[in-house]
């Protein structure tokens, strides 16, 4: 600062307020006050190998912000929940979020405030932990079945959740579709995922998005994804449910699935099928230089626990040694690692994902 403005804009008006009043100048400033912002926005390219690394452990926090509204799974989200997580080990989350309950029918299509705050309030837990953290749109149902009818409202609610979150740091990344399926067949949706990245990078040019295949998001649809030309801040991400008949056992909205009941894992038959079918992701990914991100992987507690700790802790090791990350399936409901009566964590499960 110039000592003559100096003089006249700050030092004059200190003495003069010192002689009326009998103050002191040590309070006085003529900086505007700011705070500090919060997070640090992206402002360059991001490594999407790079930020595919804070996924490597994850965790899904089902049954919560994707039901109709949220608790009417029987699960809301506290606090504590994320201190948990993040002292237990895991390094990001993925929050499946049902954003079409609350979002108007017709354009613009107007998201609920107050579901952005709780948004906010839940992004926020993870990034003030130093957890990463990947919010998705989770069970618009009406866009696999009628997908021309809904494209429309599912680019204006990105838009809008894009332009919400776009001073959010890179810890923060967004999945613009869980497990397209039925009518959202791979030409459709090859299309509808060119236009939501366009629609995101309208507002976020740097932010990593999570893009994964049609036919729930499945391995072996991989090789039907097509990427938008020069777009290289993207990771793959596909589930993981084999034997479906395994993990999926007594699960009430897997038809049949009582008759499944007593399925077990283990045998060294079932370990070749898992590294044959993860193997195909691995060479989807090396042949097309992409990150991969196991986003969903999990076995139902109606199987013996353990087969369940088996699995789980072979398919988190497999994929490791394949460079992915992975997000187990889930948190604290049907397929828990953490007993929410009880406030504990089932051990055998936890162990399997951090030893
Ligand atoms: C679905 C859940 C289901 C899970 C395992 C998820 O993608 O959204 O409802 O429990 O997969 O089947």
């Amino acid at each position: 600062m110039p000592l003559f403005y100096r003089w006249t804009t700050v030092i004059l008006p200190c003495l003069v307020a010192a002689l009326l009043a009998g103050s002191g100048c040590e309070k006085q400033s003529t900086a505007p006050k700011k705070s500090a912002p919060k997070y640090q926005p992206i402002t360059a390219p991001l490594d999407p190998f790079a930020v595919n690394q804070r996924l490597a452990k994850s965790v899904n926090f089902g049954n919560a912000l994707e039901a109709p509204n949220e608790g009417e799974w029987g699960l809301t989200l506290e606090a504590r929940y994320f201190q948990l997580l993040d002292e237990a080990g895991f390094s990001g989350i993925r929050l499946p979020v049902r954003w079409s309950t609350h979002a108007q029918n017709a354009s613009p299509y107007t998201i609920s405030p107050a579901f952005f705050d709780r948004i906010d309030w839940a992004v926020e837990q993870a990034l003030d932990r130093g957890m990463a953290i990947v919010i998705n749109m989770h069970h618009y149902e009406e866009i696999f079945t009628d997908p021309p009818s809904h494209k429309e409202r599912f680019l204006g609610m990105w838009r809008q959740i894009a332009e919400h979150y776009k001073e959010y740091p890179a810890d923060l990344l967004f999945e613009p579709l869980n497990e397209p399926n039925t009518n959202l067949t791979s030409p459709l949706w090859n299309q509808y995922l060119a236009e939501v990245i366009a629609v995101i990078r309208e507002s976020n040019p740097y932010r990593t998005i999570v893009i994964g295949p049609v036919d729930w998001n499945s391995y072996a649809s991989l090789n039907k994804l097509v990427l938008p030309a020069g777009e290289n801040n993207l990771i793959i991400t596909f589930h993981y449910y084999n034997p479906f008949h395994f993990t999926h056992q007594g699960a009430s909205w897997a038809s049949g699935s009582d008759a499944w009941l007593g399925t077990t894992w283990g045998s060294a038959a079932d370990m070749t099928a898992l590294q044959n079918e993860l193997e195909v992701a691995r060479n989807w990914a090396r042949t097309n230089n992409r990150p991969l991100f196991m986003g969903e992987f999990g076995a139902f507690n109606k199987a013996d626990m353990n087969s369940r700790k088996l699995w789980t802790e072979a398919v988190a090791r497999q994929a490791e040694n394949r460079a992915m990350s992975w997000g187990y399936w889930e948190f604290g409901s049907g397929f828990a690692i953490y007993n929410l009566s009880k406030n504990e964590w089932y051990l055998p499960l936890l162990k399997a994902l951090i030893p």
